[in-house]
């Protein structure tokens, strides 16, 4: 099964990648599915496919894979926008909006997602469902400070919360320093709502909704890759510098 699953993650990376061409600006998502695409696009780039690409990771662990994989690297001082971004996600439902942070990078993914012209999220069909949060659980990234607090407030939201550890039992940190809290809010039946009471509190840093910002959702199935597209205002930019 779970070989299975890998074969389908690999699909919707490959797939995906297909859509990079030469000259662009590319965010690279974190989690399992979106290494596999930064392999198939290092592969590509090495095999001179494609030329002239440059990247901006969503987290230290790929930025990583991206330099063992010889990708060339860029930065949002030069290049504030972007022309796609191949990332993964936890959930999706049928608006093509997204649980996002199981792999805790859901700050840096949604900074490059919200820079990003298109955005491309890649997954197997098991993570497809009618509702969010009906599969998996709302990650929310809480600064250390006050936390107790911030998981006070989340609780009155109606989740019932787990902060995120290490396998040691230590607490988990994110690439930014902070905390994640896991909250089970069961089916979430209006996240634009949840997701602006969320960020009224002091101390939430973001969610791991995603509303609004997928372009291109690919989902591999028993059945083969689909491919949904969906409209998106262009992210403001004052354009690229050089
Ligand atoms: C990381 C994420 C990942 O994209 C998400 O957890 C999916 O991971 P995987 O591709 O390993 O199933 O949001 O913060």
């Amino acid at each position: 099964m779970q070989a299975d699953i890998t074969e389908l993650k690999k699909k919707a990376a490959a797939h995906a990648v297909g859509l990079i061409a030469s000259g662009m600006v590319v965010g690279l998502g974190h989690g399992s599915t979106a290494i596999h695409a930064v392999r198939f696009l290092a592969e590509r780039l090495k095999s001179g496919e494609i030329k002239n690409v440059l990247c901006i990771p969503c987290s230290l662990q790929v930025e990583e894979e991206a330099l063992q994989s010889g990708m060339p690297l860029t930065t949002f001082e030069k290049h504030p926008l972007m022309d796609i971004t191949i990332d993964g996600a936890d959930e999706v439902d049928i608006e093509l909006n997204l649980i996002k942070g199981g792999g805790g990078a859901l700050l840096r993914e949604k900074i490059v997602a919200q820079a990003s012209r298109r955005v491309v999220i890649v997954l197997d069909e098991s993570k497809c469902s009618p509702f969010l949060g009906k599969q998996r659980h709302l990650p929310v990234e809480i600064v250390p400070f006050g936390w107790n607090t911030h998981v006070f407030f989340l609780e009155s939201l109606g989740a019932k919360i787990r902060i995120r550890r290490n396998a040691d039992k230590s607490l988990y940190h994110t690439d930014q320093g902070n905390l994640i809290a896991d909250c089970n809010f069961n089916e979430i039946l209006n996240p634009r709502e949840l997701a602006a009471k969320i960020k009224t509190h002091a101390g939430v840093v973001e969610h791991g909704l995603f509303l609004d910002l997928a372009t291109d959702v690919v989902i591999a199935g028993a059945g083969g890759v689909r491919h949904l597209k969906r409209d998106r205002p262009a992210p403001a930019s004052r354009g690229d510098i050089e």
